[in-house]
């Protein structure tokens, strides 16, 4: 038998924790090659010096940023570079007909009016409407068609799976939205910061940017996609003492009051088929430890009666249903892959 030609993919940002983490899933995808990695700082360096985890696995010595190259060498880029960078190199990659998952926020908006109130002027406006947003249990479809996704945020992947079935259905409040979501340090990448200093974090847990987070307007753009009307949230973010997990929580008024098996029902159905989303049962509410290192998205609910409001929990791991894993998932989805093809890494363990 002829082995099955296999999608070559590089990775722009390899150095970075989302780009090591597409590395760690890339290296065990049966479907793929590593073809091309990058660093600015460890350009010249073996990956496996940067990350000594890789000895024997990814020995590949990472090279500078060059569109050509990474288009030349690779079907798939993966870019998981600051924003701004990637929409400096994603239109050369696509005149060399390489297809594109863009990690940052460049290609995540449809408005560039958007995208440039929350980051600043962006460069490839006229490749807005050609980037499909990459959240493949709402765009499959468009994500399959797509030669460039823009790969969700962490947040709003955690934030807008468990109420996408309820605003599809008209079902709440469209101004009555309360998010509090919870990040583990990962989630503001490998660079020095001093607020992400481990005397800083560890032991600590304080929220930041409340209402003013760059994920808010991402957010609401697609939630009005979604609830065909505008929706307008409020999102209060917190940095949590954890390397990895995100842990959302979310409040919204009722339109009409549903029961708790009712709303557990839409959530079912809505996900019947889609496998990295899992719908507790009553009882189970979201852990980031029952997540953690899979591409799963655990959601459950709580109905406040008397209040009227629907209470809703998610938990996913940032660098993978956050990041890495879902820009996977939208490259078997782009490449005629199976959805979950070097997927399969179990969650969990302590
Ligand atoms: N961390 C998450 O949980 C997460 C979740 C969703 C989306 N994202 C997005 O994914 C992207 C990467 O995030 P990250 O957390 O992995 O960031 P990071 O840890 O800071 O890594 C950034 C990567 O980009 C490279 N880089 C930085 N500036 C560069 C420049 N001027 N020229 C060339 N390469 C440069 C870095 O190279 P060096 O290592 O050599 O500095 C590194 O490989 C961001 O757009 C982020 O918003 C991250």
């Amino acid at each position: 038998m002829p082995e099955e030609k296999k999608i070559r993919a590089a990775v722009m940002g390899a150095t970075g924790y989302a780009g090591a983490e597409l590395v760690r899933i890339l290296c065990g995808h049966p479907g793929v090659e590593l073809a091309l990695l990058t660093s600015r700082q460890h350009a010249g360096a073996p990956f496996s010096r940067v990350y000594p985890a890789f000895a024997g696995i990814c020995d590949m010595v990472c090279e500078a940023v060059d569109p050509e190259k990474a288009a030349a060498a690779a079907d798939v880029v993966f870019t998981a570079l600051p924003h701004k960078l990637p929409m400096e190199v994603v239109p050369a990659l696509l005149e060399a007909g390489a297809k594109v998952v863009d990690l940052s926020a460049d290609f995540r908006f449809q408005s560039a009016g958007a995208y440039e109130s929350a980051y600043q002027p962006h460069s490839a406006k006229h490749l807005l409407s050609r980037a499909v947003y990459g959240l493949p249990e709402l765009f499959g479809d468009k994500i399959a068609a797509a030669d460039l996704v823009g790969n969700p945020g962490c947040y709003p992947t955690s934030v807008i799976l468990p109420l996408a079935p309820f605003l599809a259905r008209d079902l709440l409040g469209l101004d009555s939205v309360i998010i509090d979501s919870k990040s583990g340090v990962s989630g503001a990448g490998r660079g020095l910061s001093l607020g992400t200093l481990f005397c800083e974090v560890s032991d600590a847990f304080r929220a930041y940017k409340p209402a003013s987070h760059r994920h808010q307007p991402e957010m609401e753009e697609v939630l009005s996609t979604v609830a065909k009307k505008p929706v307008s949230i409020t999102f209060v973010p917190h940095l949590a003492p954890m390397n990895r997990g995100m842990l959302s929580t979310i409040y919204a008024k009722m339109q009409k009051p549903l029961a708790d098996e009712e709303a557990r029902q839409i959530l079912a159905d809505f996900y019947q088929d889609k496998p990295y989303v899992r719908v507790l049962p009553k009882g189970f509410l979201p852990r980031t430890s029952d997540v953690r290192n899979s591409n799963f998205c655990d959601i459950s609910l709580a109905v406040d009666k008397p209040a009227g409001r629907l209470i809703l929990f998610s938990a996913i791991d940032n660098l993978v249903k956050g990041a890495a894993g879902q820009a996977v998932q939208n490259m078997n989805l782009m490449s005629g892959l199976p959805e979950t093809q070097g997927l399969t890494m179990l969650p969990g363990g302590v």
